[in-house]
C-alpha cells in the first residue's frame, strides 16, 4: 500500500508542480517546437488524433504515446466514429481547426475548433458532395477571415479535387471543382516509434506541448486511480487491520434534500418490453416483424417470425389486402382444404404457463369467404401435448374480435400456441394474444406480475421511459413518436427498436403512466428533442437529420399535447383520449425531460430551445429535464450545461457508465456544483468491472456514491440505474439492474442497493463526520456516511459503507437527539467483492444516544431508527 501510496503522491507532486506552475521554469526549456498532429489506421481508424512533439523536426516524441486528444462522434458505434487523415489549421485569430474525412463513400467531411487543442468545440459535418467521398480535406487561409477546406473525390474511378470557402466553419460555399495542383498538399510523413505516419507540422510555443503533456500524464493517473479494484486490495491494504471508527450525526446542521432520489430508467432494451415486462406471451402477435428491424441481417426477421403451420391441408401466408388498420398492414391467412394443420407460435423463446392459471386469448378474425368458422385454440407442449384448449367461432365476414379463456392444465416454461381451423374454407386472423390474467394489478394489457413487482420493490419514486436511445430513435423515422403508442392495439404503430428488434408499443404511454400510477411513482416521459441519436446510422449520420425546422411547430405541439392528454381533463381534446382510454382523471405529470444524451451542436440548440420555451410558455408547472450528453465531461457535457444555464433549464439529465474506481475516487463531484444552477438528474448511471461484470463490489461503489448523492441532496434531484431490465439471452448491453427469463427473475446485487436506498430515502440530510483510526486516503475514501430523515415516518436514517477489506467497528453518536426508540432495524448487505449472490439481511440492533455498529468488510448497513411513540 505504501509503494503505491508514494507512486501516486510523486506523481500529483509532478503534475502540480508542471500545472499549478509551482516550481519556476527551467531556463533550458526551448520558446519553440514542433508539434505533429495525425491519426493511426488503428482500430479501423477509430483511435482519434494524436500529437507528438520534436525540437528538431527529426526526432519525433509521441504524446501519451497515442493518447487521444479528439474522437471523431461521427454515426454509428462500431462501424464509424473514424478519424481518417485529420488535418490541423491554426486560424489567425489562434483558432485551431481540425478536419478529417470519415470514411470512403460520403461526402462529408467532419470539422472541430479548439482553442487550446484539450477541449474542443462541438463537431460539425458538412455534406459538401451529394453523390460522392471526401478525403484528405485540406484547410488553407483564403484571404483575411476566409478559409477554404479542399478535398479530394475519388467517385467514378476519377480523382478530382473540390474546394469550399467559409468563414466560421459552419457555413460554406457550394463546393467548387479545383485542380488537384490547386491543393497545397501541406500533409508531411514522420518517423514515430519505428512507424511512418502521416499528418501536419505546426511550429509552436513550448508551453503548448507542455500543456498537452500534462494533460495526458493528469489522464494517466487518473487511468490509475479509476481502474483500481478490490483485486489489488490485499497489495492496497496488505497489513491492514480492524479500523475503528467514530460517526458522529448532528442533529443541528441538516438541509432539505430532494424526496425524488431514486427512481427507475425503464427503456426497452434487452428485450425489456415486448418478451419481458409486457405480459403479452405471443411474438409478432401483429405479423409486423420487418426485414429493416434488424437492416436485413436476419433473414427469418419476418412478418412470420415465431409462426409456424404443422399439418397438411391449410396454407399460411401473410397478407396486407384489407388490413384491420393502415398502421397494422398484415395479417395471417390461413386456407383450410382438409381440417388438421395448426398455426403456431412460439413465444418467446418458448412461453411459460403455470398449472390452473387462466389465460386471456384473443384474436381479431374475419371470414372473407363470408363462413362462419371454428377454431381449436391449443396450449401445446413441444411434442404436441395438450396443456389446455378451448374452442372459438368467427361468424363476421368483416374484422371481428373474439376472446376466450384457457386454462393451463401443467406448469411448463417452453409451452406454445396453436390455432387449429376446425371448418374448411378461408379465414384472416391478425392480433393473436395470449395474456396470463394474473398480470400485475390484473390490468387487462397489463406487466408481467413478477417483474412489475420486483421494480416495486425498489419504491422507486419516478419512472423513466422510453428510453434511453430509444427515445430519440435511429434517424428521424425512429423517433418514438407517443402519440403511435396509445389507442387501441391493432390501431398503434409498430416500429424497429433502435436496438436490433421490434416494438409492438402495445407497451405503450398509457401503459407506462398506469405502471407510475399503480406504484406510486412519478411518470417521466422522455421525448427526443427534435434530433435522433449522434449513433444513428439511418438518414445519414446521426443529428446530420434534425427534424427540418419547417416540421418543428407541429412537433412541439406533439409535446404540448402530451401534457394535455396526461393533465388536461376529460373535456380538453387529448384528455378527452385519455379519458376514453379508461383513465378520467389525470395523470398528473410533473416531469419531461427533453433529449437524451444528444450530440450537443447548432441542431440540437434550436430544437431544444424552440420546445423548452414552448413547453415553458405553456406549462410553466411542468419541470423540464434538459440533456447534457453522455458523459461526465467533454464537449456535450459542456455545451449542454451551457445552453441549460442559459435557458435557465431547471433540471438537466446527466449520464456515466463507470468503474468502481471512478464512482469512490469521485465522490466530490457534487460537492462542487453551483447550487444556483440546473438541479441535476443523473438519469443514467452503473458501476462496471472489466468486462461490464457487476457484483458485490461494483454495488457497494454504488452504494457510496449514492451517500455522495444524498449529501448532494439539494442539487442532485433524481438518479436512475440503467439501464433496468435484460432478458437473458438477448442482451444487448450489460451490465443491467435486473436479469430475467420467461418464468424467473434474477436481480443484481446492484438491484438491492437501489432497493435499500429506494426504502430508506429521506428529505433531510443530517451533517455527519467519520473519524476513522488510520487517516490515510485510500481508506478515507472507502467508508462513507450518509444520515437522512424522513419527514413521512419521522424516522432516522443512518446509511453506511464499507468498501475496506476489514471490518471497521464504529461507534454511532446521536447528538442533540433522545426521541427514538431503543430498538432498530438493521439491514446489511455483504459479500466478498466478485459475490453476484448477496442478499440484504435483516435484523433489530439496540441504538441509544451512543452505540457501537461493526459495518463487516465489504458491507452495506442501513439502520432506521423510530421515533418514540408518545
Ligand atoms: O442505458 C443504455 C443506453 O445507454 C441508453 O439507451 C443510452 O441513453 C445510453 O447510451
Amino acid at each position: 500500500m505504501k509503494r503505491t501510496f508514494l507512486l501516486l503522491s510523486l506523481i500529483v507532486l509532478l503534475i502540480g508542480q508542471t500545472t499549478f506552475g509551482a516550481v519556476a521554469p527551467i531556463s533550458n526549456e526551448p520558446d519553440s517546437v514542433y508539434l505533429f498532429s495525425y491519426a493511426t489506421a488503428k482500430n479501423s481508424n477509430t483511435n482519434g488524433l494524436h500529437f507528438a512533439w520534436s525540437a528538431d523536426q527529426e526526432n519525433w516524441t509521441s504524446i501519451g504515446p497515442e493518447m487521444r486528444f479528439l474522437f471523431c462522434d461521427y454515426g454509428r458505434w462500431g462501424v464509424e466514429k473514424r478519424m481518417i487523415n485529420p488535418f490541423l489549421f491554426q486560424a489567425s485569430d489562434g483558432m485551431w481547426h481540425c478536419g478529417w474525412s470519415l470514411n470512403e463513400h460520403t461526402g462529408t467531411f467532419a470539422h472541430a475548433g479548439s482553442e487550446d487543442l484539450i477541449y474542443w468545440l462541438p463537431q460539425t459535418y458538412p455534406i459538401v458532395m451529394k453523390d460522392n467521398n471526401c478525403l484528405e480535406p485540406e484547410i488553407t487561409v483564403q484571404s483575411e477571415g476566409q478559409y477554404s477546406v479542399s478535398w479530394i473525390s475519388t467517385g467514378g474511378n476519377q480523382k478530382k479535387a473540390y474546394r469550399v470557402t467559409t468563414s466560421d466553419f459552419k457555413n460554406y460555399s457550394p463546393a467548387n471543382e479545383i485542380t488537384l495542383s490547386d491543393r497545397l498538399n501541406q500533409r508531411k510523413k514522420v518517423q514515430i516509434s519505428g512507424n511512418t505516419e502521416t499528418g501536419t507540422v505546426h511550429k509552436v510555443a513550448w508551453k503548448l506541448v507542455e500543456s498537452l503533456l500534462n494533460k495526458q500524464k493528469l489522464n494517466a493517473y487518473r487511468d490509475l486511480q479509476w481502474s483500481e479494484t478490490t483485486k489489488t486490495d490485499s497489495i492496497r491494504f496488505a497489513s491492514l487491520k480492524t479500523l475503528d471508527a467514530t460517526i458522529t450525526i448532528d442533529n443541528s446542521k441538516s438541509k432539505k434534500i430532494s424526496d425524488m432520489m431514486i427512481g427507475v430508467f425503464f427503456e426497452d432494451i434487452n428485450y425489456a418490453a415486448d418478451g419481458g415486462l409486457y405480459a403479452e406471451l405471443l411474438q409478432n402477435r401483429d405479423f409486423e416483424y420487418v426485414l429493416s428491424d434488424k437492416e436485413g441481417r436476419d433473414k427469418t426477421w419476418n412478418s412470420s417470425k415465431a409462426w409456424r403451420l404443422k399439418g397438411n391441408g391449410t396454407t399460411f401466408l401473410v397478407d396486407s389486402v384489407s388490413p384491420i388498420h393502415a398502421n397494422n398492414a398484415h395479417y395471417a391467412v390461413l386456407k383450410t382444404t382438409e381440417v388438421g394443420a395448426g398455426l403456431i407460435n412460439e413465444g418467446f423463446d418458448g412461453i411459460a404457463i403455470k398449472s390452473g392459471e387462466k389465460y386471456d386469448f384473443s384474436v381479431f378474425v374475419s371470414n372473407p369467404d363470408k363462413k362462419s368458422k371454428k377454431m381449436l385454440v391449443r396450449l401445446i407442449g413441444k411434442n404436441g401435448e395438450n396443456y389446455g384448449e378451448t374452442t372459438i367461432s368467427a361468424n363476421s365476414s368483416g374484422w371481428e374480435k373474439v376472446e376466450a379463456v384457457l386454462t393451463a392444465n401443467q406448469t411448463a416454461t417452453d409451452a406454445q400456441l396453436e390455432i387449429v381451423p376446425q371448418t374448411a374454407g378461408t379465414v384472416h386472423l391478425d392480433m393473436i394474444s395470449l395474456f396470463p390474467q394474473k398480470t400485475f394489478n390484473r390490468r387487462k394489457n397489463g406487466l408481467r406480475a413478477d417483474l412489475a413487482q420486483t421494480i416495486a420493490d425498489i419504491r422507486p419514486r419516478f419512472i423513466r421511459f422510453p428510453g434511453g436511445c430509444v427515445a430519440h430513435g435511429d434517424g428521424l423515422g425512429n423517433i418514438y413518436r407517443w402519440k403511435n403508442t396509445v389507442g387501441p392495439l391493432e390501431s398503434r404503430k409498430p416500429m424497429k427498436n433502435l436496438w436490433g428488434y421490434h416494438q409492438t408499443v402495445g407497451l405503450g404511454y398509457f401503459e407506462y403512466f398506469q405502471f407510475c400510477e399503480d406504484i406510486g411513482a412519478a411518470p417521466l416521459p422522455v421525448i427526443a428533442a427534435g434530433v435522433p441519436c449522434q449513433n444513428s446510422a439511418t438518414g445519414g449520420a446521426g443529428q446530420q437529420g434534425g427534424i427540418p425546422m419547417c416540421d418543428m411547430d407541429d412537433y412541439v405541439q406533439e409535446v404540448l399535447d402530451l401534457i394535455e392528454w396526461a393533465n388536461g381533463d376529460a373535456t380538453t381534446k387529448w384528455g378527452k383520449i385519455r379519458a376514453e382510454a379508461g383513465h378520467p382523471k389525470p395523470f398528473n405529470l410533473k416531469y419531461v425531460g427533453i433529449g437524451n444524451e444528444d450530440l450537443i451542436n447548432d441542431i440540437f440548440d434550436e430544437r431544444f430551445t424552440l420546445i423548452f420555451n414552448a413547453v415553458k410558455e405553456k406549462h410553466p408547472e411542468i419541470t423540464v429535464i434538459g440533456t447534457v450528453g453522455p458523459s461526465f465531461e467533454g464537449t456535450d457535457y459542456v455545451e449542454g450545461w451551457k445552453i441549460a444555464t442559459k435557458l435557465h433549464v431547471p433540471m438537466v439529465d446527466e449520464h456515466y457508465y463507470q468503474s468502481p474506481g471512478w464512482f469512490i475516487h469521485n465522490q466530490d463531484y457534487y460537492d462542487k456544483y453551483d447550487r444556483s444552477k440546473p438541479k441535476v438528474y443523473l438519469g443514467e448511471y452503473a458501476s462496471h468491472l472489466p468486462g461490464r461484470v457487476t457484483n458485490m463490489e461494483t454495488a457497494l461503489s454504488e452504494a457510496l456514491y449514492l451517500t455522495a448523492c444524498e449529501r448532494n441532496g439539494d442539487v442532485v434531484s433524481m438518479t436512475s440505474y440503467a439501464p433496468l431490465l435484460a432478458k437473458e439471452g438477448h442482451t444487448q448491453w450489460n451490465p443491467d439492474l435486473i436479469y430475467f427469463n420467461n418464468s424467473e427473475v434474477n436481480p443484481t446485487v446492484d438491484y438491492f442497493v437501489q432497493q435499500l436506498y429506494g426504502q430508506n430515502s429521506g428529505d433531510t440530510y443530517l451533517a455527519s463526520e467519520v473519524r476513522i483510526s488510520d487517516k490515510n486516503d485510500a481508506i478515507r475514501k472507502r467508508v462513507a456516511v450518509s444520515v437522512v430523515r424522513d419527514s413521512k415516518s419521522n424516522d432516522l436514517i443512518v446509511k453506511m459503507v464499507n468498501m475496506l477489506p476489514v471490518a471497521v467497528n464504529t461507534n454511532v453518536r446521536l447528538d442533540g437527539m433522545n426521541d427514538f426508540r431503543s430498538s432498530a432495524t438493521r439491514t446489511v448487505l455483504t459479500g466478498t467483492p466478485s459475490d453476484k449472490k448477496a442478499r440484504p439481511v435483516t435484523d433489530q440492533v439496540a441504538v441509544s444516544g451512543e452505540f457501537p455498529c461493526t459495518l463487516p468488510a465489504y458491507s452495506f448497513s442501513v439502520i432506521r431508527i423510530k421515533q418514540k411513540i408518545e
